[in-house]
């Protein structure tokens, strides 16, 4: 194996609080541990296209650890396989720039690339290695907690604390106005910030894509509680989730990339609710304030051990790999193992078995039994 002298790091897709403690933790590892020299690339892989990069000091990951978003920079746009190249009349079309990446990797001096990412951006990694043999190690990132082959991805623990802050927040206001709030979360395919935040903040209904609904339990579950004096209703729907005889609802798709902004699903529901129950409805859309701001400790806590570990990989040549939680540990884990699948929510598992056990319905039951067991 080749002596590691000088590491590059770059974050790709969406930002997710934790990101500056995995830099920091590789930075301050890196020089301190082992004389190395760290280079930041700014925007993700478009960084590595366009040579945009500045190498990471001491002083340059002094103070990030409480700061949300990252400090290199990042887009979803900057996959080198699928390049988007802006032409000079302002049209844009689809390269591959995966060799000019290859070119700039050696161009750099860079031993080993360290990609903090979702499983798009580690995908991405594994496809340079494995096409262009860039020597890389991943550190899995979402919010979403969707990442396979990982007990937890940093960002997941301050989202579900601001969700559930929205919703003991809601429901003050729900309690006094008498109305039922629909919290829109975010989740693309996966409902764990639904699911972790109804719990913790004492939904009635969480909707997650996992399980499709129909809305006659839903409103079975507000009459329910309409009956028994409480005439208020919460209800966390994932951006993702989905009718049984429905597709998700986006706002837009970029013509480009495909990417799809999801969204607007409560607003659709609002309306049905409000008819069907006699209840005014608000939607609140939490969005990115999921996503920016302080990271919760737990946060700051994984990514700084991601960031340790994944030093710990390059220097022991453990390329192709990302670092995982499994347990109370940090493990290796193969890239190929990590970006076939998502980790998805079991509707037969114990948490949403717990949720049930409370009441809480998911949409998939029968309006008779949630009325029953009120
Ligand atoms: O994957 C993380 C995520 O936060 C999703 O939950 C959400 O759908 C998406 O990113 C939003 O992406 P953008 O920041 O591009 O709108």
């Amino acid at each position: 194996m080749s002596e590691i002298r000088q590491i590059g790091v770059l974050t790709g897709g969406g930002d997710a609080p934790g990101l500056n403690a995995v830099i920091r933790a590789l930075t301050k590892s890196a020089i301190l541990r082992h004389r190395l020299r760290v280079i930041g690339i700014m925007d993700g892989f478009s960084g590595l296209v366009d040579l945009k990069t500045e190498e990471l000091e001491l002083r340059d990951v002094r103070g990030i650890l409480p700061k949300g978003g990252t400090i290199l920079g990042t887009t979803n746009r900057g996959n080198p396989f699928k390049y988007v190249e802006r032409l000079s009349d302002g049209t844009e079309r689809i390269i591959d720039a995966s060799g000019i990446v290859k070119e700039n990797f050696t161009r750099l001096g860079l031993d080993a690339l360290v990609v903090i990412g979702g499983d798009g951006t580690l995908a991405i990694g594994r496809e340079l290695m494995e096409q262009h043999g860039i020597p890389v190690v991943g550190v899995p990132k979402t919010i979403d907690n969707d990442l396979a082959r990982t007990d937890r991805t940093f960002g997941f623990a301050t989202a579900v604390g601001v969700a559930t802050e929205a919703l003991d927040r809601l429901h003050t206001t729900a309690e006094s106005h008498h109305r039922i709030m629909l919290l829109e979360v975010m989740g693309r395919e996966a409902g764990w910030i639904a699911l972790h935040s109804g719990i913790a903040g004492g939904a009635d209904v969480i909707l997650i894509p996992e399980i499709p609904f129909s809305l006659e339990p839903v409103i079975a579950k507000i009459w329910a509680r309409q009956n028994r004096g409480s005439a208020f209703s919460i209800v966390v729907v994932a951006e993702g989730a989905h009718s049984k005889d429905g597709d998700q609802v986006f706002q837009s798709v970029d013509p480009v990339t495909g990417w799809k902004r999801l969204g607007g699903l409560s607003y659709q529901l609002a309306p049905v609710l409000q008819d069907k129950t006699g209840h005014e409805v608000r939607v609140t859309v939490l969005g990115h304030i999921q996503r920016g701001g302080t990271p919760a400790p737990l946060d700051r806590i994984l990514g700084t051990r991601f960031g340790c570990e994944a030093l710990n990989l390059v220097m022991r040549g453990e390329f192709g790999n990302m670092v995982a939680l499994n347990g109370e540990d940090i493990v290796a884990v193969p890239l190929a193992e990590a970006t076939n699948r998502l980790k998805l929510v079991d509707p037969q598992g114990q948490l949403v078995a717990n949720a049930r056990a409370l009441g809480v319905v998911f949409g998939d039951e029968d309006p008779d039994d949630v009325l029953d067991s009120e």
